[in-house]
């Protein structure tokens, strides 16, 4: 498995690559890997015939408050994790190769982006497709896979690459989850052992909602008076937002009457926690 730090020189990787016919799928990560990243890689594998990992803390999607500097790295252990995935290479850069002095440029998914964690954290999603497209042009990719629990990234990375004229499929995968329901997090290695029990309010407030949901409830505002007062019930949560969007536009919906995900931030002690469940009502 290589393990390569320069654009130049990832770039050159996947050309030859592409010469040979090979099909390759990208994974982009910040490290500090779990079993989702894993289901992630497993199916790049099976999609394409090269699999290409990257890891690279971003800093421009961080906010000036936000965990960047503590933010979990751990390269040996992910280095193992990826390698017995069968990966042909790690994309590693440093951040000076990724933003070297004077670079000035950005891109925006203008509306997806506004709702949910566009509000509380505004600058994060520019920092997302950025970095995507600078991953994406460096590793020249036929798909890319990204899991659904960050939803609203998924969607405006899917929107990025069909406004763009990328040429590369998008791909979603499911949220894993442990046993007892929570999603899994490179964030969750924040949480204290009362946080941890606290934390697993978020998935059961959307697994009581889609209960409901599908007994027949169709008004969002019902939904998400469940969902509050489930996770307000733990006392160390402070909930962000919990919302019910069209999965297409991001935008609120009041009646769910086509495909709907309801999406939740939460903070519970230095964790800001994402998850989410889709509502599909022809099921
Ligand atoms: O989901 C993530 O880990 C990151 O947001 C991504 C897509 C690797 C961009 O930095």
């Amino acid at each position: 498995m290589q393990i390569i730090q320069t654009v130049q020189e990832m770039q050159c990787f996947s050309e030859s690559l592409r010469n040979e016919g090979k099909k390759i799928a990208l994974v982009p990560t910040m490290g500090f890997l779990h079993e989702g990243h894993l289901s992630l890689m497993r199916m790049g594998k099976e999609l394409a015939d090269v699999l290409i990992v990257s890891i690279f803390v971003n800093p421009i999607q961080f906010g000036p408050d936000e965990d960047f500097e503590d933010y979990p790295r751990d390269f040996e252990r992910d280095k193992k994790l990826i390698e017995s995935v069968g990966a042909a290479c790690i994309f590693a850069p440093e951040v000076r190769e990724i933003y070297p002095e004077g670079f000035q440029t950005s891109v925006k998914v203008a509306h997806v982006t506004q709702n949910l964690c566009g509000i509380s954290r505004p600058t994060h999603f520019d920092g997302v497709t950025t970095v995507v497209a600078k991953l994406f042009n460096a590793t020249r990719p036929h798909c890319a896979i990204f899991g659904e629990k960050d939803f609203q990234q998924f969607v405006a990375i899917k929107r990025m690459c069909q406004d763009l004229n990328f040429g590369i499929e998008v791909i979603g995968a499911p949220i894993v989850r442990e046993q007892d329901g929570l999603a899994l997090s490179s964030r969750n290695t924040y949480l204290t052992a009362e946080e941890r029990a606290s934390a697993v309010s978020l998935s059961q407030a959307l697994f009581e909602a889609k209960t409901m949901f599908d007994a027949g409830e169709r008004d969002a505002v019902n939904l998400i008076e469940l969902a509050h007062k489930i996770i307000r019930a733990e006392k160390v949560a402070r909930i962000d937002y919990i919302k019910v969007c069209d999965i297409d536009t991001m935008e609120d919906v009041s009646v769910i009457s086509r495909d709907a995900v309801m999406a939740l931030a939460v903070h519970i002690g230095k964790a800001r926690l994402i998850d989410n469940i889709v509502l599909k009502p022809a099921d």
